[in-house]
């Protein structure tokens, strides 16, 4: 018998564990191994939200709190959405989750019964067709390729509408490909999306502050105001400030629904940590004049990385408008020998290849639905960078 849940063999071990695997086992046997799988900012945590989380411990600010989210912090994030975004929330429709990821998981868990479709740009970020899967839905990957700039058309959206889909997950800048969509190209969605009146948008803005060469960030309940009332923006303090570790996430949407979500809340983890939220209040409220800075040095290190990537034969890199992440493509080396023999097949193999040879740990394309590539995060030092771009080009060169 078996004692586990009939979804879960729906939802697939993450593709990233078996190289994951791979490379944790080469470290412990001595190897030196350039990690560019993590998905985490380098930086620190700034002083003044680490010390606004050391004063809440002193001041026993240790207890539950409301279950979705203390009324300061809900307050802080009506003032982000006003202040960046040009958009009017209430705190009664915003959430507060353990990470931008819980938002996410709670949305679906409120709106998804079995059969229900959520389209899925790919190239995606690996949760969302599991967590559509752990929630009985049927996630619609759309093949975005990298000569329409790894953004959804109009036209395939329209295409990959039925009668069946409830959601549309946008996610820019995007995880893995860093590619961003511009007011107009927003708008021409909203257009598709107009015209079928039962489909949500669930827009995943985590990398909102992670942009670069002046481009205008916008966000689609503002460019479209006529969707705001079935859009479910997400957002979080992760990546912009540094705190991946401390998780807090949050969503803002139509009350009926943050209400439902926070229903799943508080019977499953109820309030995200208190000490938290009191840093999350001041890194929304505080300074913010690091976040430009931070951006400029992630621009200066796709850059390097973009510049020595395309100097690589057979690997083509596109220059994205965000995030911390490329996703060259490896196109030009499928079906070349390793210096021992071995045909590399697809983009997994590829990968496989670089650690083990080189010792360079990224994730191949096929985990995120679009091969063949794969991704970089270049959240690391310049030096490291330059090292695993090295290596890179040593292991491709060798390629025959
Ligand atoms: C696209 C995307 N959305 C959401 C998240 C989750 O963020 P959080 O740390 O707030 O859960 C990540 C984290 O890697 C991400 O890349």
């Amino acid at each position: 018998m078996n004692f586990l849940a009939d979804r879960l063999a729906r939802v697939k071990p993450s593709p990233t564990m078996a190289i994951t695997a791979l490379a944790t086992e080469l470290k412990a046997a001595g190897r030196d191994i350039i990690s560019l799988s993590v998905g985490e900012p380098d930086f620190d945590t700034p002083a003044n939200i680490r010390a606004a989380g050391i004063a809440a411990i002193e001041r026993g600010d240790t207890r539950y709190t409301v279950f979705d989210g203390r009324i300061e912090l809900k307050r802080a994030i009506c003032g982000k959405f006003k202040r960046e975004n040009g958009l009017d929330y209430e705190p009664s429709q915003i959430t507060v989750s353990s990470g931008g990821k819980q938002v996410l998981y709670n949305a679906m868990v409120a709106t998804l019964s079995p059969g229900d479709e959520v389209v899925i740009p790919a190239p995606y970020w690996v949760s969302y067709p599991e967590m559509v899967l752990l929630c009985d839905g049927e996630p619609i990957s759309v093949a975005c390729s990298q000569n329409n700039g790894f953004k959804l058309r109009p036209e395939d959206l329209d295409a990959a509408v039925t009668p069946k889909t409830k959601w549309l997950i946008l996610n820019s800048p995007s995880n893995p490909s860093g590619a961003a969509y511009t007011e107009a190209e927003l708008k021409a969605l909203a257009e598709v999306l107009l015209k079928h009146e039962h489909v949500w948008v669930m827009t995943d803005d985590m990398y909102e502050h992670v942009i670069y060469d002046d481009f205008k960030y916008t966000t689609i309940a503002q460019v479209e105001p006529r969707l705001y009332e079935r859009t479910l923006t997400v957002n979080g303090v992760s990546k912009a400030y540094c705190m991946t570790g401390w998780r807090i996430g949050y969503g803002a949407g139509p009350t009926q629904l943050i209400k439902a979500m926070g229903a799943i809340q508080s019977n499953s983890t109820a309030n995200p940590c208190s000490i938290s939220q009191a840093a999350a209040i001041e890194a929304l409220n505080g300074p913010q004049d690091f976040i430009p800075k931070h951006a400029r040095l992630f621009q200066e290190r796709r850059d390097l990385v973009v510049d020595l990537l395309n100097q690589v034969p057979g690997l083509y890199c596109p220059r994205p408008e965000g995030a911390f992440y490329v996703y060259p493509s490896c196109a030009g080396l499928i079906g070349k020998r390793t210096p021992d023999g071995k045909m590399i097949e697809d983009d997994e193999g590829f990968v496989r290849y670089l650690l083990e040879s080189e010792g360079v740990a990224v994730v191949h394309g096929a985990a995120f639905g679009l091969a063949p590539h794969f991704r970089i995060s270049y959240a690391t030092s310049n030096e490291e960078l330059r090292d695993a771009c090295a290596r890179i080009a040593r292991a491709c060169h060798a390629l025959r």
